[in-house]
């Protein structure tokens, strides 16, 4: 099936803004011949500057690259306040909770909410210019309006999945020195409340004193503390708000978020995004790979807390005029049939999801898709990580009906907008492969010295060229930046940006992404570092050692796979390993509280020793085999210890 090639659908795509694979390569071919300028032509069109800029790109203190300085914009008024004149009753933003409820803010409501929220940070907050705002929220439509609210004054976002623990979420405050939190009381997931508030109330235990203040937003009404003059309550102070807000003019590259990642150290990455070079792509992209029209009704299943929610959720479809739908559940509730009845309900026309729920939904309802109208479909879009072959075919056929474009999306937080996907009204698809480069993005597949890698081998994935929605920085980590994303590869003797992933370029030019090369793993389209987990297991007074390494699993994609060696009693024997299970659970507990449930381990084997060079090096690469069953064709002659690897492998396999 690798082989097939399904071309777009021309009844479905009319009038888009890359109507065919010729006006694709002009467009190419236009970037090619003024990089600068081609760039400088979009950004003219798309933004409504309050002051033009003077520079295109600055290169002068590369790899800090400057797109658009000196013009100013304020990103609130390029995704609401600019739409009033001509979509003001458009529903902007269409939510539906968990139990079904639904609510519509039009684009003049969300202005309005924007402004009074605007109003309340500064007035009752003191939030200014520059100031950092942790928002911990449940996927309600006032997390969107939080986050524009901040765009509006020019404070910074950060916010912070609601599925990180106490720790986890102290730790961002304290990177980022919030002055102000945002969150909810809690929300509703399977029908039952959840709770937000006596988290982010842990995490400000201790050493956040860079906190003012708790803005809390009431969704599920269960009881919570609250702390006097610490806490304030956004239904009541909302009252009182002025619905009018002057947009702050913020300089192009002024910082408009931050969002943290994990990389592979035990750190979380601030990273930091501009505000014209970030919401241009967002938009542009969501125009070419969208293919979003003004009728439209447009889909993310993703959660706020990631780079997809933001770009994808909110500012891209926002500032393109669209109506995004919030979700705040999950798509297996009340049944697997849930998302299909969301589709047929609001007539949605592009579908964007990560191939762990297509498999997850594909396993649960095979048939679920042909019980509901579907017809309204257009696009349908997958992100987060690499799209099996049978996920794709399930996608294409049950839920596309055979006539939809799926876009494979291959970008990263730190690119802000998609980098390599089909444009759904152009691109000829091979199944499960993120095919070309958009216009304007110079993607190549490379060795460490710049020579491209030969067609069908696995090379570096590397962007050469700068691009306006690229990260910034690490917040407060300038060097960490330069290291992690311009220190491995080079092309003609310049640092180039490196993903972090490899891939593969195909006899046609196909772009196929292989997966990280890092100590990075995916696990149901979320970057865990293993560094991090290891950092937390070894908290666990018995564990003398760890390495935690990525195991295939079903529907996650990559599961979590632990070895553990333990201070006492070293276990070799199948027995001994059982009745260790008390150990396994305590571990994964304090994973919970260091960083979340989506960091739990899959799996964990005692191990006696880990495979080491004589310099003490792990050699991750024997236990990534070992756990995929697969023969170990390294070279361990040079461990210290070349038994312990067929050890190991009994332990594991047994
Ligand atoms: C990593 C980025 C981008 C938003 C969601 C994840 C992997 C992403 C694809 C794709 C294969 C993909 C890469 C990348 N990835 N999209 N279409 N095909 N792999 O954002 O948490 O920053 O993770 O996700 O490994 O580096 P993120």
């Amino acid at each position: 099936m690798s082989q097939d090639i399904f071309y777009p659908n021309r009844e479905l795509f009319k009038d888009s803004p890359i109507p065919n694979m010729e006006s694709y390569k002009r467009l190419v071919e236009e970037f090619e011949k003024d990089y600068e300028g081609t760039w400088a032509k979009f950004a003219k069109e798309k933004i409504d500057w309050f002051k033009p800029f003077d520079t295109i790109l600055d290169e002068s203190n590369a790899p800090f690259y400057k797109w658009f300085s000196g013009g100013e914009l304020n990103v609130a008024h390029q995704c609401v306040d600019r739409h009033l004149a001509t979509k003001k009753n458009k529903a902007a933003i269409i939510f539906e909770g968990d139990n079904g409820d639904q609510r519509i803010l039009t684009y003049r409501e969300l202005a309005y909410e924007v402004n009074k929220t605007a109003n309340m940070f500064k007035n009752e907050f003191g939030v200014k210019k520059g100031d950092r705002v942790v928002i911990y929220m449940p996927m309600i439509p006032e997390s969107a309006v939080v986050m524009l609210a901040c765009a509006k004054i020019g404070a910074i976002h950060s916010v912070v999945f609601g599925g990180f623990s106490a720790d986890a979420l102290r730790d961002r405050i304290i990177d980022a020195t919030a002055k102000l939190v945002v969150t909810a009381d809690g929300a509703f997931r399977k029908g039952k409340p959840y709770m937000l508030k006596p988290v982010v109330d842990k995490a400000l235990e201790s050493g956040c004193d860079s906190v003012e203040k708790v803005c809390v937003i009431e969704r599920n009404g269960e009881d919570i503390n609250w702390i006097a003059g610490r806490d304030y309550s956004y239904n009541e102070l909302i009252k009182y708000q002025s619905s009018k807000c002057k947009a702050e003019p913020m300089e192009a590259e002024e910082p408009l978020f931050l969002l943290y990642t994990s990389g592979s150290t035990g750190k979380p990455k601030g990273v930091q995004h501009s505000q014209a070079g970030y919401i241009l792509w967002a938009q542009m992209t969501m125009e070419w790979v969208f293919d979003i029209k003004d009728n439209d009704t447009y889909w993310c299943t993703a959660d706020i807390g990631w780079i997809t929610g933001h770009t994808y959720i909110v500012y891209g479809p926002l500032a393109s005029g669209a109506t995004t739908v919030m979700f705040e559940g999950v798509p297996t509730f009340p049944d697997a049939g849930r998302c299909w009845k969301m589709v047929e309900e609001y007539q949605i026309n592009q579908f964007y999801t990560a191939p762990t729920a297509i498999r997850l939904l594909h396993k649960m309802g095979e048939d679920e898709p042909s019980k509901y109208d579907l017809s309204s479909l257009r696009v349908l879009g997958t992100v987060g990580e690499p799209i099996d072959p049978p996920a794709w075919k399930w996608y294409y056929e049950a839920v596309g009906g055979s006539r939809c474009s799926i876009v494979d999306t291959y970008w990263q937080t730190e690119t802000g907008g998609h980098m390599i996907s089909p444009i759904p009204s152009a691109t000829p698809i091979k199944p499960a492969c993120a095919t070309f480069p958009l216009p304007g993005i110079i993607a190549e597949v490379i060795e460490q010295d710049g020579t491209p890698t030969p067609i069908g081998e696995k090379g570096f994935m590397c962007f050469t060229k700068p691009w306006p929605s690229m990260i910034r920085t690490i917040w407060n980590d300038p060097e960490r930046f330069k290291k992690s994303y311009f220190g491995d590869c080079k092309k003609d003797g310049k640092s180039v940006y490196f993903s972090g992933d490899g891939a593969m370029v195909d006899e046609d030019g196909y772009i196929t992404i292989t997966g990280r090369t890092d100590d990075v793993i995916n696990v149901s389209g979320h970057r865990i570092g293993t560094a991090e987990i290891e950092a937390s297991i070894k908290k666990h007074p018995n564990v003398a050692s760890v390495a935690v390494v990525g195991k295939p699993h079903d529907i996650k994609g990559e599961g979590i796979f632990a070895y553990i060696v333990l201070k006492q009693v070293p276990i070799s024997k199948a027995d001994e390993v059982a009745d260790d299970l008390e150990t396994m659970k305590e571990i994964n507990q304090i994973i919970k509280s260091d960083i979340g449930a989506i960091a739990l381990c899959d799996g964990m084997a005692f191990v006696p020793d880990l495979p080491k060079t004589r310099s003490g090096k792990i050699m991750r690469r024997i236990l990534r085999s070992i756990i995929k069953g697969e023969k170990i064709t390294q070279d361990i002659s040079t461990l210290e210890d070349p038994t312990i690897v067929s050890t190991i492998e009994n332990i594991v396999n047994q």
